[in-house]
């Protein structure tokens, strides 16, 4: 496990970019794992700029996404398919084809996972796996818990999670309170994580989740035994590692 220390958004954005990049110019038929939320939306922006100068090629790579919320079609704003179009897709050269996420319209939870996890299976094995952290530690939408999920699940969403995604939303009732995600077995099997972190907020589970115990209390602890794990954080988000384990970061 290794930490980048990044100055801010931008600078984390930048480091974070230049890894997924290298991924894809030295193999560019990647398969991608992507994420959703704030944190890796600057990334994006880079990597569309890059393409679109020429830099990338994205042609051949294929995407699987970690997670979708329960019961929100495609086209609504505040789907992941949605985002991951918009802030994403649609920019780059990418066969919109080869991008896969969970099926939040599917009601048959049984069905949807044995889905997914047959199109997480057929890709291959997942090159580099981009991962974002939620407040109590979740990745993905695997939220604490007293187990570590192998496969694709349905989660009943934390509260807090609730809370912190309804800055999204009209109102905290529009959020849907159930997802679709990827389990961590999968997210360890990826070759390579790339996670981006910043802001205070995220301070507390960077310090449970990288310098604490590994426990399924905290989902994104288990990384601490990925053996090429990568995490991209900005000054905020190493202000509590950097206060309790000084130099501990460089
Ligand atoms: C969301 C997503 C996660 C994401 C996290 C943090 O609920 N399911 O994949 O990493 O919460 O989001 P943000 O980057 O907006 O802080």
């Amino acid at each position: 496990m290794r930490i980048i220390r990044a100055k801010d958004y931008d600078d984390m954005s930048r480091k974070a970019a230049i890894v997924l990049g290298a991924q894809v110019a030295a193999k560019p038929d990647s398969v991608l794992g992507l994420a959703t939320g704030s944190s890796p939306v600057g990334m994006y922006k880079l990597l569309i700029e890059w393409c679109k100068n020429g830099d990338l090629d994205f042609s051949n790579v294929k995407s699987v996404n970690l997670d979708e919320y329960f019961g929100l079609t495609a086209d609504n704003d505040q789907s992941y398919a949605y985002f991951m179009y918009h802030n994403l897709f649609k920019g780059i050269n990418i066969d919109v084809k080869n991008t896969y996420l969970p099926d939040g319209t599917n009601p048959d939870v049984a069905n949807e996972c044995a889905r997914y996890d047959a199109v997480i299976d057929s890709m291959g094995g997942v090159d580099i796996q981009v991962l974002g952290i939620g407040g109590n530690g979740h990745i993905g939408f695997n939220e604490p818990s007293d187990v570590f999920k192998l496969g694709t699940h349905c989660v009943t969403l934390d509260k807090k999670t609730i809370e912190a995604n309804s800055r999204f939303f009209n109102s905290i009732d529009e959020v849907p309170t159930k997802a679709y995600t990827m389990g961590v077995g999968s997210i360890m099997k990826a070759k390579k994580i790339l996670m981006v972190v910043n802001g205070e907020a995220k301070a507390q589970a960077m310090l449970d989740s990288f310098f604490g115990d590994i426990t399924p209390r905290v989902q994104a602890s288990i990384l601490q035994m990925h053996p090429d794990c990568v995490i991209v954080a900005d000054d905020a988000a190493l202000k509590l590692i950097d206060e309790k384990f000084p130099g501990a970061v460089k």
